[in-house]
């Protein structure tokens, strides 16, 4: 079966809805000059490894390092693995296991998972959360792995000092190696100190590293979201296929056959030349709705910027929602066919489900349901679907899609790998630095000080 994933953005186009809303070739092509340059840079960069998210798959010895280990931990049979992280160090994750785990994977025998442990993606600090959560999981039946790259963010180490007291409590401190492992940023190299050292060296901890040319919302397919990945059983060779398919795609430097600059160069557009301004992703499969949570982050911090490359106030961004169909059929669609039109609708599209529900011959005396009798569920979605995007057609609401033949490592893979391609090249049509997050430092900062600490 050909896994590669189709990018369709006709639906966005003047022809499907009107010049005022869609792009036409003129407006895509006047572009081109601007992803040549934008191409060489980033090539450049790449090489000189300035980022370095998209070489992440191809490191052996990361992926090595967390297989062993996630071997090592799997022996000892935990029933239980609790992501301590917030923001990027978390959305992977979650997205990785909603996507690729079966539905309600937690409440699943464990008979039927080879002793993968259930798994808890702890991404907040509200209170009552995380008691219930340490209530639930008694520590000596759970491996924590607490991720921060920077080693400083107060929510994430505010749950781990929770943590460090329960299992000294519970299982002693000798245990910790046993029971805590730690993701942080390089030691050395002129790498911000990391408060998670000390704690690994003072504990004897497993630790692992996001390189310091890696962000935090780009580091899934580092040990951030790749060991969590294997302790769950994921297929870690598929994702780096998928990364590798989808890197080979995302490296042509012409605009309609590389993905990632087509649907840039769209978005791009259509928030510039179109009023846009609001980015919907809405996965019609419930397993990529948190896609379109990581995929919210990504966009938000990356091209959200006050200042351009050249320092003028420029206050850059496309605002992205989230949204899942059919779900949100109910609840938003009236408000994107019949408020401002200032919305591209990003549609996530599924082939094949990995299971079939025929809807069954009953309740034979509603003659107004006989459309539904003998037909699938598969079939409902997919006509949910392409009703939802007609729809939007009519209404001159711009869709671009993104068609997976199917949900499994390798496509998820390649979902993430485009959206980081392109979201690296919006970041260069928009002329603004991608990969810092100055808004969310100073906060970091004020709520610390706020706290009492060194701000
Ligand atoms: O993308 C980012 O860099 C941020 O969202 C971080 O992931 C988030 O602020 C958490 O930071 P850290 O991993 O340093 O604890």
């Amino acid at each position: 079966m050909n896994l590669d994933l189709k990018i369709d953005v006709s639906r966005a186009k003047s022809a499907a809805v009107g010049p005022d809303h869609g792009f036409t070739s003129g407006e895509l092509h006047a572009l081109e000059p601007r992803i040549q340059e934008a191409h060489t840079r980033l090539r450049q960069e790449r090489a000189d490894k300035v980022y370095g998210f998209w070489d992440l798959y191809r490191d052996d010895a990361a992926f090595q390092a967390v297989e062993q280990a996630a071997a090592r931990f799997l022996d000892r049979g935990y029933d239980n693995l609790v992501i301590l992280g917030i923001g990027g160090s978390a959305l992977g994750t979650t997205a990785l296991a909603t996507a690729l785990l079966p539905p309600f994977y937690n409440l699943r025998s464990r008979r039927g998972r080879k002793n993968h442990p259930r798994i808890f993606v702890m991404d907040n600090i509200d209170p009552v959360t995380f008691k219930a959560m340490m209530r639930l999981c008694s520590p000596e039946k759970t491996l924590y792995n607490v991720i921060s790259k920077s080693g400083g963010t107060a929510e994430t180490m505010s749950q781990l000092m929770l943590i460090i007291e329960q299992i000294e409590k519970k299982v002693g401190a000798g245990a910790l190696a046993e029971h805590l492992v730690v993701t942080s940023n390089p030691r050395g190299d002129g790498a911000p100190p990391s408060h998670l050292h000390p704690v690994a060296d003072a504990y004897q901890l497993t630790e692992f590293t996001v390189p310091l040319n890696v962000g935090g919302r780009f580091s899934v397919f580092s040990p951030v979201g790749m060991f969590p990945a294997a302790m769950l059983g994921m297929d870690l060779d598929g994702f780096r296929e998928g990364c590798a398919a989808m890197d080979a795609r995302c490296a042509q430097p012409d605009l309609e056959t590389n993905p990632a600059y087509l649907r840039a160069a769209v978005q791009y557009l259509m928030d510039t030349a179109k009023g846009k301004s609001i980015s919907v992703m809405m996965p019609y499969a419930d397993g990529l709705r948190d896609v379109a949570d990581w995929y919210r982050q990504l966009w938000a911090e990356s091209l959200g910027k006050r200042y351009s490359l050249d320092g003028a106030e420029v206050f850059a961004g496309q605002t992205p929602v989230k949204a899942l169909g059919a779900t949100d059929q109910h609840s938003q669609i009236q408000l994107y066919r019949e408020g401002p039109n200032d919305k591209i609708i990003n549609v996530l599209e599924v082939k094949r489900f990995d299971a079939t529900l025929r809807i069954p011959d009953t309740l034979g005396s509603i003659n107004a349901i006989d459309y539904l009798r003998g037909s699938s569920m598969n079939k409902l979605m997919a006509a949910e679907l392409r009703g939802t995007m007609d729809a939007l057609k009519l209404s001159q609401r711009p869709v671009s899609r993104i068609v997976l033949p199917r949900i499994n490592a390798h496509t998820a893979a390649q979902l993430l790998y485009l959206l980081e391609a392109e979201t690296a090249m919006a970041g260069r049509l928009y002329n603004v630095n991608t990969f810092d997050q100055p808004g969310v430092e100073e906060g970091k900062q004020l709520a610390r000080k706020l706290m009492g600490g060194a701000g």
